[in-house]
């Protein structure tokens, strides 16, 4: 089963930064990506919807086989990491806004949390909050239009910045000394979000957090590759082929193959 790859999944293309950080701490590991991007975007849509999603997608990857799953979605984890963690007996590693190391750096003892509607909405994300409430002052606000934005190849750069703007300034106004990323998509334009935080933000997101805890699942349940090659990558979307490789140029780079994803 060591063989097997790791299946990491996303609405769409966010948690490519999350894959980011996976390949760069397990480089002869293979991984299967799958883009939901049919179904993108999460946020606004009601945890059932979510849940029916995340299940879906995780009985694709199981049929590869994979021999663990990356829910690389905020999202997706506070909405059905439960249920799929109750279902299914490989390790299911979740991501969830990293308001720990925030609240260790911050100064001010103001962190700001810049998430998606649905993450905010949660029990998972109140539980978090609720935490570490006697330590800092927590700020949240919905990046409302973001990810639509992020998903678009030909977006329009000033748009962006403005609507950045919006979402970033109250929390500015509010003394907010460092800045969660609390969705997978917002760590995919990290440079413009610290154009506008200016320089004495500090932006923390989970990547390398996630990638430590797939680490030792991995090693934990004797999972981990005894490959010493690089690790193969491959891409399942079903949204438009076309979009898709623009957009999988933009932040990833190399050259991958990608796979129209049919059902489900
Ligand atoms: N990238 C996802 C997250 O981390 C979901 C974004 C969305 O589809 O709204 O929350």
């Amino acid at each position: 089963m060591s063989l097997a790859p790791i299946g990491v999944f996303d609405s769409g293309i966010g948690g490519l930064s999350i894959l980011h950080s996976l390949r760069q701490l397990l480089p002869n590991e293979d991984f299967l990506y799958v883009a939901d991007s049919a179904h993108a975007p999460y946020g606004p849509k009601g945890s059932d919807y979510i849940q029916q999603r995340s299940l879906a997608i995780s009985e694709f990857l199981l049929a590869q086989p994979v021999k663990a799953i990356v829910v690389a979605c905020n999202t997706a984890t506070a909405a059905a990491i439960a249920l799929l963690r109750a279902r299914y007996p490989l390790p299911i590693i979740g991501v969830e806004p990293a308001v720990k190391p925030a609240a260790l750096q911050s100064k001010t003892g103001v962190v700001g949390v810049l998430a998606t509607s649905g993450t905010i909405a949660s029990d998972k994300f109140e539980n978090l909050q609720n935490r570490f409430s006697d330590q800092v002052q927590i700020v949240t606000r919905a990046g409302t239009s973001l990810v639509e934005l992020i998903e678009q190849p030909a977006r329009d750069a000033q748009q962006l910045l403005s609507l950045l703007h919006q979402h970033i300034e109250p929390m500015l106004a509010q003394q907010m000394d460092v800045l969660v990323l609390g969705c997978t998509h917002y760590s995919l334009i990290r440079t413009e979000i610290q154009r506008v935080c200016g320089e004495k933000v500090s932006i923390v997101d989970a990547g390398s957090a996630v990638a430590k805890e797939l680490q030792r699942r991995l090693h934990e349940n004797a999972l981990t590759t005894s490959s010493t090659k690089p690790g193969q990558l491959q891409f399942y979307s079903n949204g438009d082929l076309a979009v898709q490789r623009l957009l999988l140029q933009e932040f990833w780079g190399e050259d991958v193959t990608l796979t129209p994803l049919t059902a489900p």
